[in-house]
């Protein structure tokens, strides 16, 4: 099942070409280089491996104004500028979890298509969605119409599962940072929620967040008292996973407000994610008040 626009297909087709390859090429690039990205860490050689590959095929896709990426400092402009023309600017994450390289577990590619210049609210997203190495390869695409699971194989994408919604009642939760460095309203917040759903943390983002979609629940990184911004990047992480979640009928937030109506100051700005069951967001906003 394609996408109607055919840029956003272009887009998405590409990325889900790209995966394969980008899951076989992960095999050797295990390392870190001695480069920090824009958030000031540490790069994996497949950091910015996936960058370069991903970033060498979406600029070349005509009605792809801009190519960003949470490895690079500045957005690369690679045709129509997308703030006065209809062309659109892609934002990547090439590699989410890279860390979990080194203990071979999850990881993915996460992306949003934003229908603005970068950097823009999500709600000016017009598809977004994530590519999950796990034992099998898929994908999760939301576009304003509905979410689609697809199973990757040899450059193509099969529908699993079309219409996709987190299930209503909550089982799993996951929760980022240590406890020690969680406020103290969000901390009792997590205590009520750990007596009644089943842990589920993997470290990679986007593999916890397919657990809350596949099971229902809640995947929070919040804001800490060392860094009340949180750790995860808005333009790259939380606009598209908060994207792929409201589609699918849950809430996303940074503790007050939908992560899409955050707006943002710089690219990299990080923020506070929570997404997840409509009630545990409420109730989550109701102890940060
Ligand atoms: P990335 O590998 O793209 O930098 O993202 C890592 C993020 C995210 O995937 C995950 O939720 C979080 O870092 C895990 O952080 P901790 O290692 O602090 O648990
Ligand atoms: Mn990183
Ligand atoms: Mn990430
Ligand atoms: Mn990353």
């Amino acid at each position: 099942m394609t996408v109607s626009d055919p840029v956003v297909e272009d887009v998405v087709a590409t990325i889900g070409r790209s995966a394969t390859e980008i899951r076989q090429g992960l095999i050797g690039r295990r390392g870190t280089v001695d480069e920090e990205n824009p958030s000031g860490e540490t790069q994996a050689e497949a950091d910015v491996w996936a960058d370069e590959l991903l970033g060498d095929r979406l600029t070349g896709i005509g009605g792809v104004g801009q190519y960003a990426s949470e490895e690079r400092a500045a957005v690369v402009d690679c045709g129509d500028d997308p703030a006065t023309t209809d062309a659109y600017a892609v934002a990547v994450d090439p590699l989410d979890g890279s860390s979990n390289l080194t203990s071979n577990n999850t990881m993915g590619t996460i992306f949003g298509i934003y229908d603005a210049a970068l950097p823009a609210r999500g709600d000016a997203l017009v598809a977004a969605g994530f590519v999950l190495y796990g034992p099998i390869t898929t994908m999760v695409l939301a576009t304003d119409e509905i979410v689609t699971e697809y199973e990757l194989s040899g450059g193509e994408r099969t529908v699993v599962e079309r219409d996709l919604t987190i299930p209503a009642e909550p089982v799993v939760y996951g929760f980022g940072g240590r406890v020690p460095d969680w406020p103290d309203d969000f901390r009792a917040y997590a205590r009520e929620i750990e007596s009644e759903l089943k842990l589920r943390y993997g470290g990679a983002l986007i593999g916890d967040v397919n657990q809350v979609l596949t099971y229902g629940g809640t995947f929070g990184y919040p804001a800490l008292e060392s860094r009340p911004e949180g750790k995860l990047r808005l333009q790259f992480e939380g606009n598209p996973i908060g994207y792929v979640v409201e589609r699918a009928g849950g809430r996303s937030s940074n503790g007050t407000q939908s992560l899409l109506t955050v707006e943002p100051e710089t690219l990299h700005d990080r923020t506070p994610l929570h997404v997840g069951n409509d009630e545990l967001i409420d109730r989550l906003e109701a102890a940060l008040a």
